[in-house]
C-alpha cells in the first residue's frame, strides 16, 4: 500500500494529513515509511531537524547506489515509523532529470528495493504538478486529496484528476483514489458548510466522512518535532486523525 497525499494548492494540510496519518497507522504496529517528496521538507523538520539527514530522497533518486534504504531516519519519538527525508536539494530534481527516458520511475524503482520491510508507505508531494509529483503518483497504489473547505477550494481539482488520470492512462494503470479529505474546517462558518457541500458533489462517496478541523494544537505541534498523539493526544485533532486512519485502513 503506497499512499500519495496531493494537492497542487500550497498549504492545504497535506503535510499535517502525511505526518499524522503515518504515526497513527504506526502507533497500530503498522510498519510504515513517510517519504516527504517536498524539497521544502515541513514533514522531514516536523520529526528531525533540517540538517541532521546526511543524505535525502534528491540522493536516493538520483544515485542508484544509495536508494532509499540508504537514507532512512527513525522518526524520533515514533516506533515503527521510518522517515525518508527531503531538503532544498530536491528543487534540483526536475533539472536534473531532464531529458531522462526514466525520469517519471525514479521512485517507483527507488522504492521497489525497500517494499517488503514496509506494511504502509505515504509520500509527501510539494504543491505542483510536475515531476516530482508525477513520480509520487507513478509509485503509488492510492491517492488521497486534502481539500480545505474555505472558498476556492475546489479550483485547480480539475487539473490534480486530469494528472491521475493522465498517470493512470499509461505509466500506473492501478492507480486508484483512495479518497479526499476536508481540512482546516471551520465549522462555525456558513460558508465553510456550502463548500463542503460543493466538495462532496464533486466526490460522492469518495469524500471521507473524518473532517478535518481547524486547531491551534495541529498548527503547533510540528514546531515542537511532535505528532499530534504525543503533543496533544486528547485533542480534537488527534481524535480526528486517529478515526481518518481507521477510515483509511477500512478502504484498503
Ligand atoms: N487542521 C488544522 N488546523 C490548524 N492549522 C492547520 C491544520 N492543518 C494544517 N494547519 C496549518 O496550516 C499550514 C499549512 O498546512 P500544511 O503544511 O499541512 O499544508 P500543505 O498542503 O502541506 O502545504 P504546502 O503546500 O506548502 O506543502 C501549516 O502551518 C499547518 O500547521
Ligand atoms: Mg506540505
Amino acid at each position: 500500500m503506497i499512499l500519495t497525499i496531493t494537492n497542487q494548492k500550497g498549504g492545504v494540510g497535506k503535510t499535517t494529513t502525511a505526518i499524522n496519518l503515518a504515526a497513527a497507522l504506526a502507533s497500530k504496529g503498522i510498519r510504515t515509511l513517510l517519504v516527504d517528496l517536498d524539497p521544502q521538507a515541513n514533514s522531514t523538520m516536523s520529526f528531525i531537524d533540517a540538517h541532521s539527514a546526511p543524505k535525502t530522497v534528491f540522493d536516493a533518486l538520483t544515485e542508484p547506489d544509495v536508494g532509499i534504504a540508504g537514507i532512512l531516519q527513525q522518526a524520533e519519538k515514533v516506533p515503527n515509523l521510518l522517515l525518508a527525508p527531503s531538503s532544498i536539494a530536491l528543487a534540483k530534481l526536475e533539472a536534473k532529470l531532464l531529458g531522462d527516458i526514466d525520469s517519471h520511475f525514479r521512485l517507483k524503482d527507488a522504492l521497489a528495493k525497500v517494499l517488503p520491510d514496509f506494511d504502509f508507505i505515504i509520500i509527501d508531494t510539494p504543491p505542483t504538478l510536475g515531476i516530482i509529483t508525477v513520480n509520487a503518483l507513478v509509485a503509488a497504489t492510492h491517492v488521497m486529496i486534502p481539500i480545505q473547505s474555505s472558498y476556492f477550494a475546489l479550483e485547480g481539482t480539475d487539473d490534480l484528476l486530469e494528472t491521475i488520470d493522465k498517470v493512470k492512462a499509461r505509466a500506473n494503470p492501478q492507480l486508484q483514489i483512495l479518497g479526499a479529505v476536508i481540512t482546516l474546517h471551520d465549522k462555525r462558518t456558513l460558508l465553510a458548510r456550502d463548500i463542503v457541500d460543493q466538495i462532496r458533489k464533486v466526490f460522492g462517496d469518495k469524500l471521507f466522512e473524518t473532517v478535518i478541523t481547524k486547531s491551534v494544537r495541529l498548527e503547533e505541534s510540528p514546531a515542537y518535532k511532535e505528532t499530534i498523539f504525543s503533543f496533544a493526544p486528547r485533542s480534537t485533532g488527534a481524535y480526528e486523525y486517529y478515526k481518518l486512519s481507521e477510515e483509511v485502513l477500512s478502504r484498503v
